[in-house]
């Protein structure tokens, strides 16, 4: 099966009432865990790459990486999708290198640091809606800063200094027209997201249901949305990591998320920590190791058991042959005649 549109992914997903993981990747072994628990889990995916990841791959890599899992596993439907794109021009390479999916990251400036203004984001998110919907390309849009208190992409902070105000997600919808909106309710990226199990007061599941309530036909995305497993941590610490107390995002608020408008969930930290504590336990246990087989198997094999525990949790197993994919080709076509325009006042209308 050729790569799919993130859109009808999303589209099935809502139409399901389910949420699909949208997992990051930087090498073949990644990408072969997530075809892997699809697999196990009849699951359709969606694979991602930041621009860290493109650079650090050398991205044509990882798109013919991403090509092979197609042509191996015809059976799933396999959307690809640009991470917090920060320019129009990423996003633009993004789709000629065959992305069927992009987001503009425009609530930062390009430097992926600075907050951006509400006109700035609308301007080039808009900008990439034209060019992405004209070649039938997804689009994620941005309201709203996330926290980043380690690596990755983020302000800075520690997420709830820019939570989406429900009236911008709203004007932002209108104004732009993106398939999918990313919103800020106080989740990070990186491991460091809470200091105790998170509760209304940093987590601000009550925003994302207002948002939902007033922008029904926008697929929702949360970032930042790792639980970070005590017992992840547990297998890092033991085998001489040194990570600090630290909690995560439960499962069970993002599925009160996915019963809430929630269709895409972006997670990358906890395959980092499933993978780094199967390396680290190799190597503590047999210092004399130096095949890479001997640790990236099992590193590969502990990300495949979180992924498929994350897509069985969001509801997303078992929907992988419920709908015929259709043509990049025949989605643009759905974007020319007015037929997948998201705008509030529009698709209410239909
Ligand atoms: O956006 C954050 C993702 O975890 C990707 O992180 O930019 O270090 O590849 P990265
Ligand atoms: P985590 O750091 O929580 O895995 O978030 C990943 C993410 O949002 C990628 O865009
Ligand atoms: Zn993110």
């Amino acid at each position: 099966m050729p790569l799919v549109s993130m859109r009808q992914l999303l589209d099935e997903a809502a139409k399901g009432g389910y949420g699909v993981g949208a997992f990051n990747v930087n090498d073949m072994e990644q990408i072969q865990a997530i075809m892997a628990a699809a697999v196990e889990t009849k699951s359709p995916v969606i694979i991602q790459a930041s621009r860290g990841a493109r650079q650090f791959a050398q991205d044509r890599y990882l798109y013919h990486l991403i090509l092979a899992a197609a042509e191996l596993h015809p059976e799933v439907p396999i959307a690809m999708h640009q991470d917090h794109g920060n320019s129009f021009e990423t996003c633009k390479s993004a789709m000629e290198l065959g992305f069927t999916s992009v987001m503009m990251d425009g609530s930062l400036q390009a430097d992926g640091k600075t907050p951006a203004s509400f006109e700035e984001n609308v301007e080039v998110t808009r900008r990439v809606v034209d060019y992405a919907h004209e070649r039938g390309v997804t689009v994620e849009g941005e309201i709203g800063v996330l926290g980043g208190i380690e690596d990755g992409h983020g302000a800075g902070g520690t997420g709830l200094e820019h939570i989406t105000e429900p009236d911008q997600a709203v004007e932002f919808a209108e104004r732009t027209g993106v398939d999918a909106l990313a919103i800020a309710i106080g989740t990070s990226h990186g491991a460091y997201k809470f200091t105790k199990k998170p509760d209304g007061s940093v987590l601000k599941m009550d925003v994302l249901i207002e948002i939902h309530k007033r922008l029904p036909h926008t697929h929702l995305v949360m970032h930042g949305s790792s639980s970070v497993p005590k017992d992840l941590q547990d297998i890092v610490n033991q085998y001489g990591g040194k990570l600090k107390e630290t909690w995560g995002v439960p499962v069970e608020e993002i599925q009160l998320g996915i019963r809430n408008g929630v269709r895409k969930i972006n997670v990358d930290t906890d395959n980092r920590l499933a993978m780094t504590g199967a390396i680290r336990k190799v190597l503590w246990e047999h210092p004399e190791k130096f095949d890479l087989r001997d640790y990236m198997k099992p590193a590969r094999e502990a990300m495949q058991k979180l992924v498929s525990q994350r897509m069985r949790e969001f509801g997303q197993a078992g929907h992988f042959g419920d709908y015929k994919p259709a043509s990049i080709e025949e989605i643009a076509a759905g974007y020319r005649s007015g037929k997948l325009d998201t705008r509030p006042s529009l698709a209410g209308a239909r």
